[in-house]
C-alpha cells in the first residue's frame, strides 16, 4: 500500500546535517513508492510557536499557512521525525514546528525515530526524549530507532551513505517496513472502528 508520509527536519542551523539524513530516508520511502512531504523548519520559516493551531477561538481565524500545514498532517497516514541533538535535547526547531498542531492531527498514527550526531552518541539521548514527546503528540513510535554517530563522515550532502557507512541501507530499510507496518494497521483499524 502507498502511505501518505511526513518527513520532519530538526534544524535550521547554518550548515546543517539534517537534510543529509532527510534525504537518504525520503529516498528509502519513496523507493517503496510513498508520497513523501518534507517539513522543513528553514524552508517553512516556523516562527516561535506564539498560537498553536488548537489554542484559536472558533470566533478567530488562524492563519493560512497554519491551516494549510495542519491539512497535510491531518491527511498523512504517518511521520518520521530527523532529530539531531543539542546540549542532550530534542532540537528545538523539530519541537517548535511539531507543536503548532493539535495533538488531534497526529493522533494513534506512527512516527519513526531517526537521530544523528556528529560525535559518537549518534543523538539517542534526544531520541529517547522524542519517545516521550511523540507519545505526548498521540503518535506511537516504532521500536527501531535509527541512530546515526558522526553524521559528517557517515553521509554525503546529497545524503548517499559513504564508503564506510555499510549498514545504513539494511537500517533503512528496517525502519520503513516497521512504519510501514504500524501505519497501515492503523489506518485499516481506524476506518473500521474509528479513534478512541
Ligand atoms: C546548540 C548545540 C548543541 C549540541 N549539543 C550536542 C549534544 O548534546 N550531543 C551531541 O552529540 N552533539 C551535540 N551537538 C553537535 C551536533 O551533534 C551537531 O552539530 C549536529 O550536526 C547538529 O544537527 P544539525 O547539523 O542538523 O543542526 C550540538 C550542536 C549544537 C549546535
Amino acid at each position: 500500500m502507498s502511505l501518505n508520509l511526513i518527513v520532519f527536519l530538526g534544524s535550521v542551523r547554518e550548515g546543517r546535517m539534517c537534510t543529509r539524513i532527510g534525504k537518504f530516508i525520503q529516498k528509502q520511502l519513496e523507493e517503496r513508492n510513498h508520497k513523501v512531504t518534507i517539513f522543513d523548519p528553514l524552508e517553512m520559516d516556523f516562527p516561535l510557536v506564539k498560537k498553536p493551531l488548537h489554542f484559536y477561538r472558533a470566533d478567530e481565524v488562524p492563519p493560512a499557512w497554519l491551516v494549510q500545514r495542519n491539512a497535510l498532517v491531518e491527511e498523512a497516514d504517518g511521520y518520521v521525525a530527523i532529530s539531531g541533538e543539542y546540549n542532550r535535547c530534542i532540537p528545538p526547531a523539530l519541537s517548535n514546528m511539531m507543536d503548532h498542531f493539535p495533538p488531534k492531527s497526529y493522533r494513534c498514527k506512527p512516527c519513526s525515530i531517526v537521530t544523528y550526531s556528529m560525535g559518537p552518541g549518534g543523538g539517542c539521548i534526544a531520541g529517547m526524549q522524542l519517545r516521550y514527546f511523540l507519545g505526548e503528540l498521540g503518535m506511537v513510535t516504532p521500536g527501531f530507532m535509527f541512530i546515526n554517530a558522526t553524521v559528517h563522515t557517515a553521509f554525503t550532502e546529497d545524503g548517499t551513505p559513504t564508503e564506510t557507512n555499510d549498514t545504513a541501507v539494511s537500517k533503512g530499510k528496517r525502519l520503513v517496513s516497521e512504519l510501514e507496518w504500524y501505519a497501515t494497521a492503523l489506518k485499516a483499524h481506524t476506518k473500521e472502528v474509528g479513534l478512541p
